[in-house]
């Protein structure tokens, strides 16, 4: 990539939040917004400008409402649709949220062919297959947000537990109620888990990771989270756009990995300049791999309410 263009469509909180920190990172040359409402994306555009301009970052911030203007990103976020309300889970936003997500690829793929898709719009697993097939992009430049978030939660809630340590959690499975902490690959200072917390212990970690995201919700009220999502898509970003070839867990289609076909879950990836540059397929115990299932088959069914629906 010479000059490295990341477009990002839908400027809540999530993309602003986004568009602030990779800024800062100073990894690209221009960040392209685009949404609905042109005077307050402007307004974001020239306040994260402004703010920028005090660490010199080459980085500059373009505001647009049309899609002829957002064109040739090396990298699309797409943010954009409802965000879920207290009493509701990420499954509740489907009909709604896939309606706005397949409008939006079909137009940004006209003038973005060769970009790479980043979704982070809920449900997140659904939302990156509707985007896989309106954009009819290959599967390594069609992925999802949330299993780097929710391994970060999980992190969080470990550090809360037994204080700081070198911890590495890894989430696996759909973005929704069923995700999938691996216990046996999360690490404390290189000591798998169990070997640091109790069964109990355990449990209630894997329920405050679960519960993370809808904590945020019923006290924020208004929305959902958003700094730790934004955080999330920029290490996703930095890799891609630094071709850092990291692995993290993201969502992407299977084509026969883990043994399913043709659903998108959260799987650990090789990221890099040209976007999900391997898959990994990790060992799961008999307990991982039931539940793996199970999340995959929650996919499943959101897929089919879409086909039987559209
Ligand atoms: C969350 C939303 C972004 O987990 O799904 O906070």
């Amino acid at each position: 990539m010479s000059y490295k263009r990341v477009g990002i469509v839908g400027v809540g909180n999530v993309g602003s939040s986004i568009a602030y920190n990779l800024a800062f990172q100073d990894i690209c040359d221009e960040i392209l917004l685009k949404d609905i409402r042109e005077d307050f994306t402007k307004a974001v555009a020239l306040d994260i400008s402004q703010a920028i301009s005090s660490i010199n970052s080459k980085t500059t911030i373009k505001a647009t409402c049309s899609d002829e203007e957002f064109k040739d990103c090396d990298i699309v976020v797409i943010t954009a649709g409802i965000a879920r309300k207290p009493n509701m889970s990420r499954d509740d936003l489907l009909f709604t949220n896939a309606k706005i997500m397949n409008s939006i690829v079909q137009n940004v793929v006209k003038y973005n062919k060769d970009s790479i898709l980043i979704i982070v719009s809920n449900p997140l697993d659904a939302m990156v297959y509707c985007a896989l097939k309106a954009s009819n992009f290959p599967r390594n430049r069609v992925l999802g947000m949330a299993g780097i978030l929710d391994s970060s939660r999980m992190s969080y809630f470990i550090k809360k537990k037994i204080g700081y340590k070198k911890i590495e959690a890894m989430v696996l499975g759909g973005h929704g109620d069923d995700m999938v902490p691996l216990i046996k690959h999360t690490k404390v200072d290189g000591i798998p888990l169990d070997e640091v917390l109790n069964e109990n212990e355990i449990e209630d970690i894997i329920e405050k990771t679960k519960n993370g995201g809808i904590e945020i919700v019923k006290l924020l009220q208004t929305g959902s989270a958003y700094f730790a999502p934004a955080q999330a898509t920029v290490l996703m970003l930095e890799a891609i756009l630094e071709d850092k070839k990291t692995a993290y867990p993201c969502a992407v289609n299977l084509e026969g990995e883990y043994g399913y076909k043709d659903v998108v879950t959260g799987v650990p990836i090789v990221l890099g300049e040209k976007g999900v540059l391997q898959i990994i397929e990790m060992e799961l115990s008999s307990k991982e791999k039931k539940e793996f299932a199970n999340s995959v088959n929650s996919v499943k069914t959101l897929i089919k309410k879409l086909e039987e629906n559209i």
